[in-house]
């Protein structure tokens, strides 16, 4: 599809194209598999498990019954997040479905082994954000919070506060970095098109953009517009990002 003449391009942001940098929608054949594999899949999702990536964790999961108290954890979690003056203001245009959802598959994922999720790593999904020590600590006490109303024994809540801590060092930083996918980091300026795999909202009229559909993402706000929202692109540096520069990382 066109947008004022110009060839649309998608960028691969799941680092599982064929034909990357651009996007083969690679995600999508992905995301089709089914969310609870049976047992020779689950093996076979095994297999495909990186170098580096953690140890599952079956007492963990066992505990959040097969992920039904993980889902009310991170429901009760992210109605606090969304209602925190801090951390609100990161959510910006992202619906509190898109936030469980998108938690829900990646801490499945690190609980099980299975591989079932297909977002950004979190070097890449915290991208634009500002993000201090003391902020990680601060969405780091809410979240313990909300283990231990879920009645979560201490144990089990020391073992996830460690799995947070090794997101520390890509999470916390002082200033925006870009995208970096197989090595290569991404410009932090202008737009991107977008394919959604989740809804958003556009950041300026706030209508839905439902899943499938094409956003324009602004790469250093992190920012995504609806097609008839999009700013001019020769102005976008001139955007307000949102008001989380301050923000210094220690
Ligand atoms: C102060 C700390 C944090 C803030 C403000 C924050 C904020 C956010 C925001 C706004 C998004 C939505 C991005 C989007 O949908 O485009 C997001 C996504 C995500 N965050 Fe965080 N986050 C924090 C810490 C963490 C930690 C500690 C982890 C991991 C343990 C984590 C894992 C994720 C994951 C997996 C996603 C989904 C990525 C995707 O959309 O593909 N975040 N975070």
């Amino acid at each position: 599809m066109d947008v004022e003449g110009q060839r649309r391009v998608l960028l691969c942001r799941c680092g599982k194209s064929t034909s990357a940098p651009l996007c083969d929608a690679a995600h999508n054949r992905e995301r089709a598999a089914p969310p609870s594999p049976a047992p020779e899949a689950s093996a076979a999702a095994g297999r495909r498990r990186r170098k580096g990536d953690l140890a599952p964790d079956p007492e963990m999961w066992q505990w959040l019954d097969e992920g039904k108290k993980l889902r009310a954890i991170l429901q009760d979690f992210y109605g606090r997040v969304y209602a925190d003056g801090r951390l609100a203001p990161f959510f910006h245009g992202v619906t509190k479905e898109r936030a469980v959802e998108k938690q829900y598959s990646f801490l499945r994922e690190k609980f099980t082994g299975e591989a079932c999720y297909f977002g950004d790593r979190p070097r890449n999904a915290h991208h634009w954000m500002v993000i201090s020590n003391e902020l990680f600590d601060y969405r780091e006490e809410l979240m313990e919070e909300c283990l231990r109303r879920a009645g979560m024994p201490e144990p089990l809540v020391a073992r996830w506060r460690r799995l947070e801590e090794v997101f520390r060092k890509q999470i916390v930083k002082s200033a925006p970095v870009g995208r970096k996918i197989r090595g290569v980091e991404l410009p932090l300026h202008g737009y991107e098109p977008l394919a959604l795999d989740l809804d958003f909202l556009c950041g300026d009229c706030a209508a839905k953009v439902r899943q499938g559909e094409t956003v324009h993402y602004h790469r250093r706000t992190g920012r995504t517009y609806c097609v008839r929202c999009v700013p001019d692109p020769s102005k976008a540096e001139d955007l307000l990002a949102p008001s989380l520069e301050g923000d210094s990382a220690r």
